[in-house]
Order: C-alpha cells, then structure tokens, then sequence
C-alpha cells in the first residue's frame, strides 16, 4: 500500500539536509514524500533547540499535528532533531501521542525504528549515538528533490564549545566525512541538475583536520572540478579557523560564490572571551580586509547576539562601531537565550528581556539601513543568476541568486531554470533585487551560450537574427 511522510523541517541548513536524508532513506522503505501532512502516514518533527524560541515553535506545531492524529488513529508521529536528542524521553511526557523520538546521529535507523512501529505499534525513544552514523551518510540514497541548488553535509558536529551554545553538547564531536564519497555525491546531484552546492559543517573551515586526510581547500578545488557544477557555497565558517589559502580562492576559484558567512557574535573583546569564541576584535577586522582584498565585491553576512551575560552599554556600543566598520551586507541577530548545559549559564550579569529587546531593535535597524545601502549599490548593474525556480509570490517571475547570494526576481521563461543568467538589476529591495534579463543570451547548464528567444544554440558573441 502506498505510503506519504511529511517533513516538517525547523532550525538550519543542516537540518535541512538532515530532512532531506530522511525522505530519500523512507523513500526506499515505500514512503512517498508529500507536502500536505493532512495526507499523511507518517509525520516527521525535525527540530532545533538552539534558541528557546525554536524549540516552543516545534512544541506547537507538534500540538497542531496531534488533532490529525486524534483523526486517523494510525498516523505514526515523530521527532527528530535537536530536541529529541536533549530531551529524549522527556518529549513523550510532554507530548504523551508521539510515537517515536530518535537522535540527531540515528537517521540511518530510522526505516528500522517505522518498520517496528507499524509491525507492533507501541513507542520509541532512541537517542543513543550511532558509531555507523557518520559512515551511513557515504551511502548513496536515491534522490530526494530534484532542485536547481543542495545542501551537502560535509562533517557534523562541533568542537568548539562556544560558551553560549548547545549544539556540541547534541551534535556530537566534530567529524568529516571521506572526501571521495562527498565528491561522488555531488557528481551524482549534478547527473540530476544539480547545478549549485552548499557544503554544510558547523566549522567547515576545520574540514579534515582531525583526520589529516585532506584539508577544506583541497576539498574545494576536487568539487570544483566536477564537470557541470557550477556554483560552491559552505557554511558556516568560524573566524578562527579561516585560512589565508581558503581566503586566496574567493579571488581565484570562478565557481566558489562571492559570499562567505563569518559569524562574529560580538564586537567587544571582554565578550568574545567570555563566549570563548578564541579570536579578538582586530582579528576579525584582519579577516574581513583580506577577503575584501581577495574579492573586493564579496559579501560579508555574520551572526550577532546581545544580551550575553555581562554585556554592558559599552560592550554593546562596541558591537554597533564593529557594524559600522564593517558594514555587513546582512546579519542574522539574536536575543541571547540560556541554554542548560551551556558554560554561559553559570555566569554572572544576566540581561533583562527589556534591554534584551531594546538592544535588538537598535542592532536590526542599524543593519537595514547597511543592508539597504549595499543592495541600492546594486542598482544599474549587470549580475550573472543561476536561475532557481519560478517565484512563489508571482508565476510569472523566476527566481534566482546572485554570487554574493542575493535574491533577484525578474520575468523569464521557466526554461531557464538551472542556466546562468545576466540581469540587469533595475530596483533594490531589502530583501531582494528586481531584474530584467540583459540580452536575447543566457549560459546554458552546460557551459554552452545560446540564445533564448530562438534556441538555436548561436554562441552569444554572434549577433544573428532568429
Ligand atoms: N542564544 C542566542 N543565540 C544563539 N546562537 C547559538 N546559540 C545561541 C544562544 N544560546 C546563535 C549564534 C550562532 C547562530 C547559529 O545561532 O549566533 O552563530
Ligand atoms: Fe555552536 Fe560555536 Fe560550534 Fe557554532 S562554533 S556550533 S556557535 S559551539
């Protein structure tokens, strides 16, 4: 009998991908994945915990999909992710009508954890991490989506130990998975029109190191080199592990994207201490002037958080003077949120919501008007797009992304989806650019020109009539 899972996917790229994984490994079990969970047989709950804000998202939504459980008896509920991993068994007692809670690093059982479920019902809860996790991301899966752009987990967990956060304590210790098999995955993703990637880790600039088989900049010329590939992005990088021979490729490498994500989190020194992020302010600034010098267009977006126990007015203006100087062409700013486990909770200065709140709303709009200003800067000029897919909010629009990862709609034929484009961008937004396509030419998926309005494949730089 046929079978739908729905996905319901909270928190980063990573669970993204993670999601992705789950599909594509049930799809082999006789799922069929869908995206309306009103159809369901069995629901997925990805979650995150990072923030406590994400994880009463995930709560609620749970609340919402038992109704449909009180509907059909038989519906399997699950939750995954960060949650699930921290909390365990303590999710059943908060949502006594799931069935089944499993561990960021136990995917690869998952169709084991369905099968037993449907065989003799009852309940699971299994968060213990697998040794065979890591090695069951080389396995090949059949694929999952069929999009223009993929994420690629490149290695999981993370050794850092930032003071405020979660995620080594519930992704485990930082490991890279075998080259090889991260090349052979992307050259099957590009046999399906995969044309973009971007390579996933919680520090991928530490990609290989603890292994001593390859380094993240080997990584990346092997990926560049697939044949058909035409995009590189990664995230997420950390400022103390980012290499002068990673930072050279933003100048040299034509399919690494002009973008990179260089989390900051503070401009105050006693701060980024106490975070234990391991670089100071100036070190940052260095990195920031030798990308620029690299890649003079590069995009800078990084991840900033007030209210960190102990920060002062001054530690704060001292975060709005990094802002200023760097001038970050988009920031994603959090309220800091206590997380048990973490080493902040034990520090003294906690922040009030209030100042919390008003510190936020102060850093957010200061990064509007820098966000607003680079994007203007946009205007008038001529930017190659991968093309993504038609727009959600107008079908007759196509959507795509700039190298420096900006969003640009303009009207085109849906035949372009997965070819590089040159738009003109005619009007910045805050969120996105709006373009026109430039000439009768686009670059075909497979490096060839041709030209739109005829197909005849004429080369670009012969003018001819159709
Ligand atoms: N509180 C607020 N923000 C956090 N982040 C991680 N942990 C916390 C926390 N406890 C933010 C950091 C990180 C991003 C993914 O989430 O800025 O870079
Ligand atoms: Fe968390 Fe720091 Fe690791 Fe990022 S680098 S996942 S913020 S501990």
């Amino acid at each position: 009998m046929k079978k739908n899972v729905y996905v319901h996917t909270f928190g980063c790229q990573m669970n993204v991908y993670d999601s992705d994984r789950m599909t594509a490994m049930l799809a082999g079990y006789g799922y069929s994945p869908i995206d309306r969970a009103e159809q369901a047989d069995l629901i997925i709950v990805n979650t995150c915990s990072i923030r406590e804000k994400a994880a009463q998202k995930a709560f609620s939504q749970l609340g919402r999909y038992r109704k449909l459980k009180i509907q059909n008896p038989k519906l399997i509920i699950a939750m995954g992710g960060c949650i699930a991993q921290q909390e365990a068994e303590e999710v059943f007692k908060r949502a006594p009508y799931l069935d089944l809670v499993f561990g960021t690093q136990n995917i690869n059982r998952l169709p084991e954890f369905i099968r037993v479920l449907e065989e003799t019902g009852g309940r699971i809860a299994n968060v213990t991490p697998e040794a065979a996790y890591l090695a069951s991301l080389d396995e090949p899966l059949a694929p999952s989506s069929s999009s223009v752009s993929a994420f690629v987990t490149i290695m999981q967990g993370c050794d850092n130990y930032c003071s405020f956060c979660v995620v080594p304590y519930l992704r485990g210790r930082e490991a890279s998975r075998k080259k090889a098999s991260i090349v052979r995955e992307i050259r099957e993703m590009v046999a399906r029109g995969v044309r973009e990637v971007t390579l996933l880790g919680q520090n991928v600039n530490s990609y290989g190191r603890k292994e001593g088989a390859a380094s993240f900049r080997d990584l990346l010329e092997e990926i560049a080199a697939i044949e058909g590939l035409r995009r590189i992005r990664f995230t997420t990088s950390h400022p103390r592990d980012l290499s002068d021979e990673v930072i050279e490729l933003f100048g040299s490498m034509g399919e690494l994207c002009r973008h990179i994500h260089l989390p900051v989190q503070s401009g105050s020194d006693r701060i980024l201490s106490l975070m234990n992020r391991g670089y100071r302010l100036e070190d940052y600034l260095a990195l920031i002037a030798k990308l620029r010098a690299a890649s003079p267009e590069i995009s800078i977006t990084s991840d900033m958080i007030v209210g960190f126990p102990g920060e002062e007015d001054q530690d704060f203006s001292a975060t709005l003077d990094l802002m200023d100087r760097v001038r970050f062409d988009g920031l994603f700013s959090f309220k800091y949120s206590e997380r048990q486990g973490t080493a902040a909770v034990a520090l003294p200065g906690k922040v009030g919501e209030r100042i919390k709140g008003d510190r936020l709303r102060t850093l957010q709009s200061l990064q509007e008007r820098h966000t607003w200003e680079k994007n203007r800067s946009w205007e008038g000029r001529l930017v190659e797009v991968l093309v993504e897919r038609v727009s959600e909010n107008n079908s007759e629009d196509l959507t795509g992304r700039t190298s420096t990862n900006r969003v640009v709609n303009f009207k085109g034929d849906p035949e372009l989806i997965g070819s590089l484009v040159d738009v003109l961008i005619i009007r910045a937004y805050l969120h996105s650019l709006r373009g026109e396509i430039s000439d009768d030419f686009v670059k075909s998926p497979d490096a060839a020109l041709r030209c739109i309005p005829c197909h005849c494949g004429v080369p670009k730089s012969t003018p001819h009539s159709s």
